[in-house]
């Protein structure tokens, strides 16, 4: 069987189809809502009205660009969870609808599952088992990947994610949203050894991100304090130092678990996988610990229905479908 499947994902601030056969992506299209910048985040209800605005044209396009007919299609993706509710609801309720109209089978896909088959899409391909260090806007994860579909959670973050705590450091030093990409920017240009934040070393495998952020709060109030200047005075510096801080804490605890399971296949996954440092600092560890990399090309970092499709292709596969009574799970686990 070599299916045709259309993959839908809604989970946040984009919207995005993607088209895939025999596990060849055809086409990705992806909509970036732009009326969060405003706001500094992202505004659930906006997010659920802009994938409603966005979600007919984006799958024509995928449709289009793919050159495949809805007759053509064995299958509907969409990304069940985890993710804002009424974001998840309008891939849902659309999916539904379009495998009931063209009476064709319905897959659920857990997002965070797919940011580790977003590996798939392209060579190299990761060798089983590997680790893949699953780091987004809402979670931060070890991941234990036995096959396509067999996947356990080593470790985890207690309380804020990676991405998060990206996005509210550069919020306290002013910069605009989404601040995680901009500090990343900014950190190139800066010294790393600078500043000193917290390196949080948790138990086990899990992580802690919530305390850096009160430690910069501090560190900004207290050196405004004697020079209002000092933070723009200082940006590059400022950013490389927190953004070693993070990965710092992140390298720690994937060093741990490459380390006590025996496994050198050491991927990285999500939002946060197109940080320059973090992907410099696994390179450099490659090479320190004789691990095989594995870093996904831009494109399929961040948000996007390429990876829907890619776990869609497998779940097919291993005969993996739902049906119409299917709903969103806004904290579905891995
Ligand atoms: O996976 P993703 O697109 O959405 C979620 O599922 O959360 O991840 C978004 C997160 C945001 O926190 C964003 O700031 C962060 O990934 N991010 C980055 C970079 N690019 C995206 N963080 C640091 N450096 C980057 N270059
Ligand atoms: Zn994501």
């Amino acid at each position: 069987m070599n299916p045709t499947i259309l993959a839908i994902e809604s989970s946040c601030d984009e919207t995005s189809a993607s088209v895939i056969q025999n596990g060849h992506v055809l086409s990705n299209i992806v909509a970036t809502q732009a009326i969060h910048e405003q706001y500094g985040g992202v505004v659930p209800e906006l997010a659920s009205r802009a994938h409603q605005q966005n979600i007919i044209p984006v799958v024509a396009q995928a449709l289009q660009k793919a050159n495949i007919a809805k007759s053509e299609l064995d299958a509907v993706a969409f990304t069940r969870g985890p993710g804002l509710l009424g974001a998840l609801l309008v891939g849902c309720s659309f999916a539904k609808s379009f495998a009931l109209g063209l009476e064709i089978p319905l897959i659920e896909v857990n997002h965070m599952k797919a940011h580790i088959l977003a590996h798939f899409i392209e060579a190299p391909r990761p060798a089983f088992p590997f680790l893949c260090l699953t780091v987004s806007g809402g979670h931060t994860q070890i991941v234990l990947v036995r096959s396509h579909l067999d996947m356990q959670v080593l470790g985890q973050t207690t309380d804020d994610a990676v991405g998060e705590a990206f996005d509210k450091s550069a919020k306290l030093l002013g910069l605009p949203y989404p601040g995680g990409p901009l500090l990343d920017k900014k950190a190139a240009a800066g010294d790393p050894n600078r500043f000193q934040f917290p390196i949080v070393n948790m138990e086990g495998y899990d992580f802690s991100f919530s305390g850096i952020k009160t430690s910069i709060l501090n560190f900004v109030k207290k050196n405004s304090a004697a020079d209002p200047e000092f933070v723009q005075h200082n940006l590059a510096d400022i950013c490389a130092s927190i953004q070693s801080a993070l990965i710092q804490t992140l390298m720690k605890k994937l060093v741990l678990a490459a380390k006590e399971q025996g496994i050198k296949e050491i991927a990285i996954a999500g939002g946060v996988s197109a940080n320059s440092g973090l992907r410099a600092t696994l390179q450099d560890y490659s090479k320190r610990y004789g691990w095989n990399v594995y870093l996904p090309a831009f494109q399929y970092c961040t948000d996007n229905a390429a990876m829907i499709a890619m776990a869609a292709h497998y779940q097919f596969l291993a005969g993996d479908f739902t049906d119409q009574y299917a709903s969103p799970d806004p904290r579905l686990k891995v």
